[in-house]
């Protein structure tokens, strides 16, 4: 099979490598790719919101089947385009991917389909966004609609706060993605991240994993895409993933069948583990990052075959089986990040810091210069590591990232640190 993978950052460099270690892969491309991903694949710096010349591309190299890594594109309805044209595609269309490109497109559909989630109501003016904000109090959460980067949430705990989040929405702090607010109930619990593959009809459950999206030591400071996760999440037991297939999943695939907008690709459930059980905070319609890099660490079963079967809609006939062993990954960024990371750092060691079976390190958002790897984005590196529990994991990956020498970079020193004190056995 030909292979093309759009994306350039750490999520899809694992995919890559999974992709590449496929034995019915031909020839695998990225567009655009980056310098670790260019080990495993053909990078092309073509641009993916040009979707006639990507549809050209995979005519003129006999692309047999294209993989979408980010949100973007798929918002944006690249996988109608594709499919259009003859070609076979991992991920969900236009239509499918509003679950994640509008917040109250999503939260209408929990209401309809009595999908467990935070009590809502959506707003197109800022006046009565913020009597409902007065009426319901704090803490609350005020989120842009549509796409902000990871950068439309604010949990406030404070009214003053709340209002302040309603008004930046409708000044145009997010751009279109503000135009409408929708404003949310504050969940209390544990966030875990879970996985399904979807082919429109079957949801196979592909996962769970936690991250760590707060930029400092201790969960502090700014919101970030994340800056590490591990896998699986000790939240989720079997009993929980159960639950969360049956009272999130399968309503979400019967309501999108219902409404005409089937889903298929892979389906990112945010959720918050609370004290009645899983609810939904927001689905996100392509692979978590850096979640997928632990994923690919611990997946025993061939990636590519298991995503064509998602496209081909057969995955009813499918399993997925994993390694027992947690993987964790670190995220090394680059100073600045996530408000003004620098760009152009030196970053020395990344080979000799990868020479352990353990051990994988992915970029996320680098650059070749003069022969040279240097930053080129606010998340750079991906340093990760399975081991036989995950405080194993967490010494491969630190000991990876005390090889690499990057003074342009910071990273948090404690990922993993709930399930690690779960292991140890402390009271959370
Ligand atoms: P999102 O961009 O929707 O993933 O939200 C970013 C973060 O805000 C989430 O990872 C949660 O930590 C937090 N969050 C979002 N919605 C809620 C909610 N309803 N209750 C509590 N925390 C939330
Ligand atoms: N790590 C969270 C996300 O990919 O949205």
């Amino acid at each position: 099979m030909n292979v093309l993978l759009i994306g350039a950052g750490g999520r899809e460099h694992a995919l890559a490598w999974k992709i590449a270690a496929s034995p019915v892969l031909a020839k695998l491309y990225c567009i655009p790719g980056n310098p670790g991903i260019a080990n495993v694949a053909e990078c092309r710096p073509l641009d993916p919101a040009n979707h006639q010349e990507i549809v050209a591309f995979c005519k003129e190299k006999s692309i047999d089947f294209v993989v979408v890594g980010p949100e973007a594109p798929l918002v944006a309805g690249i996988a109608d385009d594709l499919r259009a044209a003859g070609i076979s595609v991992f991920g969900p269309s236009k239509a499918a991917a509003r679950l994640e490109g509008s917040k109250g497109f999503t939260k209408d559909l929990c209401a309809r389909f009595n999908i467990p989630t935070g009590a809502y109501q959506r707003f197109n003016n800022a006046e009565a966004a913020k009597s409902y904000v007065r009426e319901q109090g704090a803490p609350i959460v005020v989120k842009a609609d549509g796409l902000a980067a990871g950068k439309g949430v604010v949990v406030a705990f404070e009214i003053q706060e709340a209002l302040d989040a309603v008004d930046a929405c409708f000044e145009g702090a997010f751009g279109g993605a503000g135009a409408e607010v929708v404003v949310e109930e504050y969940l209390d619990g544990e966030e875990a991240s879970f996985f399904c593959l979807c082919d429109g009809k079957t949801a196979l459950p592909f996962g769970t994993a936690q991250d760590h999206k707060r930029v400092g030591d201790g969960d502090t400071g700014a919101n970030t895409g994340g800056m590490g996760a591990y896998s699986p999440a000790p939240v989720m037991t079997l009993d929980m993933v159960d639950r969360t297939v049956r009272e999130l999943i399968e309503p979400t695939m019967r309501g999108m069948a219902e409404i005409g907008s089937p889903f298929s690709g892979v389906l990112f459930a945010g959720l918050m583990i609370t004290r009645d059980g899983p609810k939904l905070i927001e689905y996100n319609t392509r692979f978590g990052d850096p979640e997928t890099q632990v994923l690919m660490l611990r997946l025993k079963d061939d990636l590519l075959l298991l995503l064509k079967a998602a496209a081909d809609g057969v995955l009813d006939q499918m399993s997925v089986r994993w390694n027992d062993d947690p993987a964790l990954t670190v995220v090394m960024a680059a100073r600045g990040y996530p408000a003004s990371p620098e760009k152009g750092s030196v970053i020395k060691g990344v080979e000799a810091a990868s020479n352990n079976d353990a051990v994988e390190i992915f970029h996320a958002g680098t650059a070749e210069k003069n022969g040279e790897l240097v930053a080129n984005g606010g998340r750079v590196l991906n340093v990760t590591a399975s081991g036989k529990t995950v405080r194993q994991a967490q010494d491969a990956a630190y000991a990876a990232i005390a090889k690499i020498d990057w003074p342009g970079g910071f990273y948090r020193h404690d990922i993993g640190w709930r399930a690690i004190a779960r292991e140890k056995g402390d009271a959370l």
